[in-house]
């Protein structure tokens, strides 16, 4: 039975849209090669070939030229000179290798010791809520033969279907081939999907509702073009480092944000039947030396988190992720204390599936699988795209190898049924076997989009160089606008006009007005001027998605690049929304389309009103646009930015005696982060700043709701802006040269990022987290706290083991051999990736397998376990709040409330009962709302409070703990604009509510 049915087509193979970078890899390696100093006595025989030939050579012209014998020894001997000269220096590298091996050795370990082992893999199906899916997965997987569950596993290679991820079909029993398709924003590679706002737009919102609107169009739109998992939301990189590459993708470096956005977005989607993928599991907080060879380093980056600082800060938003159901994690491509984080055994069984009781899937990036059979038995469960170490080659670490792995028992029967399990129940579990929304492929069903043409007509396994298989791939399915769905341009519209931060407003500049009537202007036609400044004002002149994954910076800014970008299906430039608002009858619009700044002061000199748009760009790491490789070189705005906003800035209007400007400037930024205002932001002519992130598709509109007043902005920072890249602290800068073979990466300022850094350091910034201005202006007035008794508590209840819920039973026997044999006849695609295996022979156990380190201990589950995410009992309220919202103002507005708690400096430690220090963030943000006042009115805000806010990562009891002393609890705007506060003494309790 062939596993996937093949007819024989012309071949018509588009170009495949294979990342660049990774093409480079197999030539990186084999320069190295090449370059090995050590070749030539690995290669005799061609060497001395061509000495000899040289030789001859010699010898011939030297006949012809009768060169007397003598001069032919003296080469002779200055030959041997240049050997033993050439010996020595082979031997030199030889010991400068050798040395540096060691001191990497020595010198290359984790700051924080190496991750632990913990094994064996904890099994799916103990939770309430997935029991059913299990059970009905149980039944399916039960039926299935040992190619078929290895199927479901592996990926079928790198552009070997219509998706970026393609995983085996069991057509059997009606088990789909899965789409896996990114990213965080919309749909990669799929035509006419909506191109959303970034998620660093939507976290700028700090709007919950959208969040989940947000996510459900994702979802809609997924299953409208048939893909069954999204490859986002992202929450790692978390933002450690402010020029990370790819932060924008992901929301904030604040965990509660980042968690509450990440969860709020799985929600939607998953509403939608369609599965969410939290990614990239973890510590991927740079683009460079992200993975093996993409950086010309042997290894990926090591990043080196501590216990605490892992559950505390970069694990917390995927526990909430895991909290929400999501169906998917993504492991990352960087190793995690020296241990590759998709084979790192205490990451995966550890804490994702014992401690935060992940009932998913485990998926690997796209080529961060470095084993087999280690990263099954830590924990993997789907290997993507399903190719090995190199893309595309056919050579799957998983596929026939995990087959014979199974049948020589390197890897326990057990473990292959869980991955399965994993996978069919998170299909169950999300609703799609149901085939009114999800019909088979008989029916129509699957992809109906081509990521690797724009043609109706394609290859159906383009990667495979002997496909001649093809057929309609393109559908053209529009799904922005649906009657189930409603108008998805419009939500992205709203959600970028949220996500723009209003950072400066002097003498209330703006909102502007749109026509010129009742104001005094300068010229004698009494039109008001404006002019627009600066290329990220206008489209890309060589088309909205002329560069490939949007890498590079041309035109106004809508996103990153890289595999989180989408194509656009059109984009409404900040200069086309201008144009089209302003009144013509009262305002002349001049242009400058480019951030040129010859002449510009007499441009800018001509007009009442200055607009200036600049940019900073950043991206994944697999492609460079001009210096920048994925992340920035540095904070500021590129492409001359800063000058430009200067020379307009100083010249707006003419300059008055005092030599100011004697009209106002405002500047709009575009921009993947924090990017630093420093050189322009305390000019006298820079009245207005708005911060208008990546707004999508819908740019131009959402800028001139804002700007003209139909909306009152109530963006604010989902992240700090400091007055240099410095204040972020020594280790935020990018690691941009290899420290090591292995280059390490020691996270050691713990938990002290972004704003928790500033606090802690005193350091004033420029905007803090959270800051945002509006329109109107808010009062918060009558906080009360109301601690509730768990809180006396120190400890979560214990872990519950219900007999009820238990992974199901499967059959352990490793089955028959011969079963996973090629099927006689079968033809196979080159390339491609398929679970049989060439004879019984090949699958025969040869000596006994290398089993990691700790493997034979059976690690004990963790107490801070039980639920997903959690002990559920982390996430009881422990403290109420509420308090009054007021608009002093003159317009409608939204506030966004937010809620800081400061832990206690000192605390009784619960294993000695003494006082001791605890090092903890001044203040850390635990929950915000945001709501709508009219103006003159007053709301009431409530909140809770859970166990887990309120408590600290114990790494000695290996629980969160809720600590003794004084608990202050603050409200207000932003992370320095606190307007209420309260406290009240945690008395602790040394036992368990
Ligand atoms: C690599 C990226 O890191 C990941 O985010 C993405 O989902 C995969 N490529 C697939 O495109």
């Amino acid at each position: 039975m062939p596993l996937k049915p093949l007819e024989a087509y012309e071949l018509d193979r588009p170009s495949s849209d294979h990342p660049p970078r990774h093409s480079l890899d197999s030539d990186d390696s084999h320069a190295v090669d090449e370059l090995d100093p050590l070749r030539d006595s690995k290669r005799p025989y061609r060497d001395n070939a061509s000495h000899s030939l040289r030789s001859i050579f010699h010898s011939e012209k030297h006949a012809l030229l009768g060169s007397p014998p003598r001069r032919s020894s003296r080469r002779w001997s200055r030959l041997r000179f240049c050997c033993l000269l050439l010996f020595l220096f082979v031997v030199t590298i030889f010991l400068l290798l050798s040395a540096g091996g060691l001191w990497v050795y020595k010198a290359g370990a984790s700051y924080d010791g190496e991750s632990e082992p913990w094994y064996p893999s904890p099994r799916g199906g103990t939770v309430q809520l997935w029991s059913r899916s299990y059970r009905r997965a149980a039944e399916l997987v039960g039926q299935m033969t040992l190619v078929e569950k290895v199927n479901i596993t592996t990926g079928t290679g790198w552009s070997m279907g219509m998706c970026v991820g393609n995983t085996g079909p069991v057509d059997r029993l009606g088990f789909p081939s899965l789409c896996l398709q990114d990213g965080p924003l919309g749909l990669r590679f799929v035509d006419n999907a909506t191109a959303l706002p970034a998620g660093i737009t939507i976290a700028a919102s700090w709007n919950k509702q959208l969040m989940y609107d947000r996510g459900r169009a994702q979802g809609l739109e997924a299953r409208l073009k048939g893909i069954n998992v999204i490859l986002g939301p992202s929450v790692g990189p978390l933002g450690r480092l402010p020029a990370g590459g790819r932060n924008w993708e992901g929301f904030s470096p604040d965990p509660v944000l980042a968690g509450i956005a990440a969860a709020r977005t799985i929600h939607g989607i998953q509403s939608q039947s369609v599965m969410a993928t939290i990614k990239h599991f973890i510590g991927n907080e740079q683009e460079h030396f992200r993975q093996s060879w993409e950086w010309g380093t042997p290894n990926a980056l090591s990043s080196n988190i501590d216990d605490r600082t892992l559950h505390e800060l970069y694990a917390w938003p995927f526990a909430e992720a895991i909290r929400a159901g999501v169906a998917s994690v993504m492991c990352s491509y960087n190793q995690v204390n020296n241990s590759y984080a998709c084979q790192n055994s205490k990451l995966m069984n550890g804490v994702l599936k014992d401690e935060l009781g992940f009932q998913g899937f485990v998926q690997s990036d796209w080529l961060a699988q470095r084993s087999g059979v280690a990263s099954a038995l830590a924990g993997l469960d789907m290997s993507m795209p399903g190719d090995g170490l190199g893309w595309q080659d056919g050579k799957s670490l998983w596929g026939s190898e995990l087959t014979k792995a199974v049948l020589n028992s390197s890897v326990p029967v057990e473990r292959l049924n869980d991955m399965v399990l994993r996978i069919v129940a998170a299909w169950y579990q999300h609703g799609q076997d149901d085939d009114r929304r999800w019909p088979n492929s008989t029916l129509g069903g699957g992809p109906n989009f081509s990521s690797w043409t724009n043609d109706e007509i394609g290859d159906l396994h383009p990667g495979s160089p002997d496909s001649k298989d093809t057929g309609i791939v393109n559908k053209f399915v529009p799904v922005r606008q649906t009657a189930e769905g409603g108008n998805h341009d419009a939500l992205a519209r709203r959600i970028a006009t949220e996500g723009i931060v209003l950072v400066k407003n002097e003498g209330g500049i703006l909102p502007i007005p749109r026509s010129a009537n009742g104001l005094a202007t300068k010229a004698k036609d009494g039109k008001l001027r404006i002019g627009i400044f600066g290329e990220d004002a206008y489209p890309n002149p060589k088309g909205n998605n002329a560069c490939p994954d949007r890498g590079c910076n041309d035109g106004t800014l809508a996103m990153g690049w890289g595999s989180g970008a989408v194509e656009l299906p059109y984009l409404v430039s900040p200069a086309e929304a201008l144009h089209r608002e302003f009144d013509n009858a009262t305002v002349q619009v001049t242009d400058w389309k480019t951030n040129s700044v010859r002449k510009v002061d007499g441009t800018a000199a001509a007009q009442d009103l200055c607009l200036v748009f600049i940019n900073s760009d950043a991206g994944e790491g697999f492609i460079r646009w001009k210096t920048v490789m994925g992340d920035r070189n540095d904070l500021l705005p590129q492409k001359g930015g800063d000058e430009l906003v200067k020379e307009v800035a100083a010249n707006c209007g003419g300059r008055n005696e005092d030599g100011n400007p004697v009209s106002d400037t405002i500047v709009v930024l575009h921009t993947v982060g924090p990017t630093v205002l420093e050189r322009w932001i305390d000019l006298p002519g820079v009245m207005g700043v708005l911060i208008a992130h990546l707004p999508g598709e819908e740019s131009g509109n959402a800028l001139t709701d804002v700007l003209f007043g139909d909306y009152n902005p109530s963006g604010h920072l989902p992240y700090t802006i400091g007055k240099s890249e410095d204040d972020y602290g020594p280790d935020s800068k990018i690691l941009k040269y290899p420290n090591g073979v292995t280059p390490q990466q020691n996270f050691t300022e713990g938990l002290y990022v972004d704003y928790r850094f500033f606090d802690k350091h005193n350091i004033t910034p420029r905007y803090e987290f959270g800051y945002g201005l509006s329109y109107t202006t808010f009062k918060l007035s009558g906080l009360f706290i109301h601690p509730l008794s768990i809180v006396n508590t120190s400890l979560p209840a214990p872990r519950s083991y219900s007999d009820d819920v238990v992974p199901p039973h499967m059959d352990p026997r490793i089955p028959d051999p011969e079963a996973a044999v090629w099927p006689k006849g079968m033809r196979r695609l080159a390339k491609y990736i398929y679970p049989y295996i060439d004879d019984v022979e090949s699958a025969k156990p040869n000596g006994r397998y290398d089993y990691p380190k700790g493997y034979d201990h059976y690690h004990k589950s963790t107490e801070a376990g039980g639920g997903e995410g959690g002990n559920p009992d982390l996430f009881t309220t422990a403290v109420s709040l509420q308090l009054s919202l007021t608009n002093t103002g003159n317009m409608v507005g939204e506030a966004v409330v937010q809620i800081y708690v400061s832990l206690p400096s000192t605390t009784t430690d619960i294993i000695s009962n003494q006082t001791v220090a605890l090092d903890t963030p001044v203040r850390q943000l635990r929950a915000f709302e945001k709501v709508l006042v009219e103006s003159g009115s007053r709301s009431q805000v409530r909140f809770s409070l859970s166990r887990k806010d309120v408590s600290y990562w114990d790494v000695r009891v290996q629980n969160w703990v809720v600590p003794t002393g004084e608990l202050r609890v603050c409200a207000g705007f932003s992370s320095r604009d606190v307007r209420q506060c309260g406290g009240f003494e945690l008395i602790g309790g040394g036992g368990r509510s």
